[in-house]
């Protein structure tokens, strides 16, 4: 496989460089940065956007262009070579991506993205199990992806929608989350694993685990998290873990769903049509085993194995070794932040919790609106996204009507964070600030 891998790195007279001895040096890996490396007169591209979605390294590229080249038919339907070579990619591809995160194979569902993912069990467990009078719990740090589905739930179900609330430093209190769970009404728990707005990395073990001890169902919106840090969702016990592999250094149009079997057995399928039954008659239909009753349709073949090619990466740069590389240059990013006037951070502070923060962080600029930051900050040639990051509910919680967000991925280093603060501090001076 064509990777930099973990090189050792030294960043002299910069404060904690000690820290960043073992950062990842991928770059080159990664072809888009190619475009303009930033030569003389040239600007580079400084991509801080990961958390929308992550660039994508060359292997994955060649090998979704691999299979559309070489082994390119649909799945479970043909039995000449070429048919047989795309079910062995599509297959090995999940077991692949199961591996990546601890799961079985058999209950890895592939989905069009997390949103479907989440979708799916929205329709498919909750529609059967959620009755009048129930309770869905999710936090006020969800994303639009794990909110509006329950919301759209209890709404059709006439079951209550509850909240676990965001602290003063962006986290949960699971004081709360046990007040809740005693109440004896709650079905589901729905949480993020790691915040797409405030950075905060949740303790979804123990969530999972206070959930099913009150007799509540649990997903963990693992969008942000699994691109982050190493992630076992056996380990961790929730019963469904959803997430998505474009955020993963993998294509677009590829989710992932992980259930615990049991459920999954008794489920109904969302969608329905070819490739997921087991026979039809005029009247009525049985349905395929797991995973491919949950996959109506042909599936994201090409996108399945351009993310198994991913996860491979991920693999061999050790997520240990991302996390390790993130949480470094998040330490840094938020020292830096913290020297730019009239900035606010949201989310857990920088001290001493860079533990309990993800590779990104969200903040205001007094006297600038967030969408001029990320302007300033795209005339500079640096990527940072500005807006409610689909988080309506948490920018009203956090009294904001937007912020600026800046994340990382394997292949930002120091010098990304130093054109950040730059543009931050010359985009004052344009406002007179
Ligand atoms: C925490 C979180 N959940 C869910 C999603 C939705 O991902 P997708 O749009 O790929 O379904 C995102 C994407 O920004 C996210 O950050």
């Amino acid at each position: 496989m064509a990777m930099s891998g973990v090189a050792a790195r030294e960043i002299a007279g910069v404060p904690g460089a000690a820290k960043a001895a073992s950062a990842l040096d991928v770059r080159a890996d990664f072809p888009i940065f190619a475009r303009n490396p930033g030569g003389p007169g040239e600007r580079a591209l400084v991509y801080l956007d990961s958390g929308a979605t992550s660039q994508k390294p060359a292997v994955v590229i060649e090998a979704l262009a691999e299979h559309l080249r070489h082994h390119n038919a649909n799945v479970h339907r043909g039995v000449y070579a070429l048919a047989r070579e795309a079910d062995a990619a599509y297959d090995a591809a999940r077991e692949r991506v199961a591996a990546f995160v601890g799961a079985n194979p058999r209950t890895t569902i592939f989905t069009k993205n997390a949103t479907e993912a989440i979708n799916l069990v929205a329709y498919s467990w909750g529609r059967a199990e959620v009755k009048p009078g129930d309770a869905v719990l999710i936090t006020q740090m969800e994303h639009h992806a794990n909110l509006v589905p329950w919301q759209v739930l209890c709404a059709e179900r006439g079951a209550s929608l509850r909240y676990l609330e965001v602290d003063e430093q962006g986290e949960l209190s699971l004081e709360q989350l046990d007040a809740e769970l005693a109440r004896g009404d709650v079905k589901l728990v729905a949480f993020a694993h790691t915040s797409n707005v405030l950075g905060t990395i949740n303790p979804v073990a123990e969530i999972a685990t206070r959930a099913r001890a009150a007799g509540a169902v649990s997903l963990i919106d693992g969008a942000q998290a699994v691109p982050q840090m190493p992630v076992d969702v056996a380990e961790i016990g929730a019963d469904f873990y959803a997430w998505t592999g474009h955020k993963a250094l993998g294509p677009t149009g590829i989710g992932v769903l992980h259930g615990r079997g049991e459920l999954l057995e008794e489920m109904q399928p969302f969608l329905t049509g070819g490739g997921m039954i087991a026979s039809v008659d005029f009247q009525r239909a049985t349905w395929d085993e797991l995973p491919y009753k949950f996959e109506a349709g042909t599936p994201p073949i090409a996108e399945a194995v351009g993310l198994g090619a991913a996860v491979e990466y991920l693999d061999g740069l050790g997520m240990e070794n991302v996390r390790a590389h993130e949480r470094a240059l998040m330490e840094y990013m938020l020292e830096r932040l913290g020297q730019v006037p009239g900035l606010r951070t949201v989310g857990p502070p920088a001290s001493p919790s860079a533990e309990r923060r993800g590779g990104l962080v969200s903040f205001t600029m007094e006297g600038i609106h967030p969408h001029d930051v990320a302007e300033m900050c795209a005339r500079a040639g640096v990527c940072v996204r500005a807006g409610h990051h689909c988080a309506q509910p948490l920018m009203r919680r956090l009294g904001v009507a937007a912020t600026a967000r800046a994340s990382v991925g394997v292949y930002n280093d120091r010098t990304d964070v130093d054109a950040l603060i730059e543009a931050l501090i010359q985009g004052r001076e344009v406002f007179g600030l």
